[in-house]
């Protein structure tokens, strides 16, 4: 059994099976987004996001993976978790005339943020506060969960756990995120980065991000230490010079 074998905690990023030296290109430091003393620099982190991802056409192509994972499901019911600023769920109600969201966050602010806009009054979107550990929902409450570059957040426990609810609380977990780079690419960026990251705090966030995203065989063994009975796909979004994913899909 993988949860008797795997000491999960100390899983790194790149998987059980990762080289010596993708094993020192992983970070325990916090993101701004992840930490409480800066109400701040996390809005403008989540603002630039959204500001980024619009102006490439990310939410759009987001959304498009989302519904391409919904075909067949005439009326879908959609729970997005981790929304930051809630791009994708606008541009899927926008795409999708039937769809319903609910559109989450474990940060308050983000949730009250995204409450006070258009979102808030949408007739077929719903605003809550919620943690992606613990969905605050019933079994089979959605046709899909959503969970879009945000996965790395979170450590491998409690991302095992996003697993083990996902796929509890709905027919299909959707992860999307950032792709593992190769060792040589870091090595290669980070004299660029770095000082770029300690100007801009979404560079900064984005840098740690590279180096917490998790490989395809850390989310196959994640998968499987939540449930051996979840089955996982792990594949790359289609080349798009807009934006390029790790998608993971995940069901019993
Ligand atoms: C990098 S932002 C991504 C925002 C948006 N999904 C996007 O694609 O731009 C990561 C988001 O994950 C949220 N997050 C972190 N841990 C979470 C958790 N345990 N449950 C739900 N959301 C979480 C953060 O509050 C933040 O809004």
């Amino acid at each position: 059994m993988v949860s008797e074998a795997l000491d999960i905690d100390n899983m790194p990023r790149g998987g059980p099976d990762a080289s010596w030296l993708d094993r020192r290109l992983q970070t325990d430091r916090l993101e701004y987004l992840d930490r409480d003393d800066s109400d701040d620099r996390k809005r403008r982190v989540i603002r630039a996001l959204d500001r980024g991802e619009k102006r490439l056409g990310q939410h759009d192509l987001m959304a498009g993976i989302v519904l391409d994972e919904l075909r067949g499901v005439p009326d879908p019911r959609i729970l997005e978790l981790g929304a930051g600023h809630g791009g994708l769920s606008r541009a899927i109600l926008a795409l999708h005339q039937s769809a319903r969201v609910t559109v989450t966050d474990i940060d308050a602010t983000s949730v009250a943020d995204i409450a006070a806009g258009d979102l808030g009054s949408h007739p077929r979107a719903t605003v809550r506060e919620m943690d992606a550990t613990e969905i605050d929902s019933p079994d089979r409450s959605y046709d899909l969960v959503v969970f879009a570059q945000s996965f790395h957040h979170l450590p491998p426990r409690p991302a095992a756990r996003v697993f083990a609810e996902g796929t509890r609380v709905a027919d299909k977990l959707l992860i999307i995120d950032l792709p593992r780079l190769p060792p040589w690419r870091h090595i290669v960026q980070s004299p660029l980065l770095l000082p770029l990251a300690l100007m801009f705090p979404v560079v900064h966030d984005g840098y740690i991000s590279a180096l917490r995203a998790y490989s395809p065989s850390a989310l196959r063994t994640l998968a499987r230490y939540a449930d051996p009975a979840i089955r996982v796909e792990v594949r790359r979004s289609a080349f798009n010079l807009r934006g390029r994913w790790e998608l993971a899909v995940a069901s019993r």
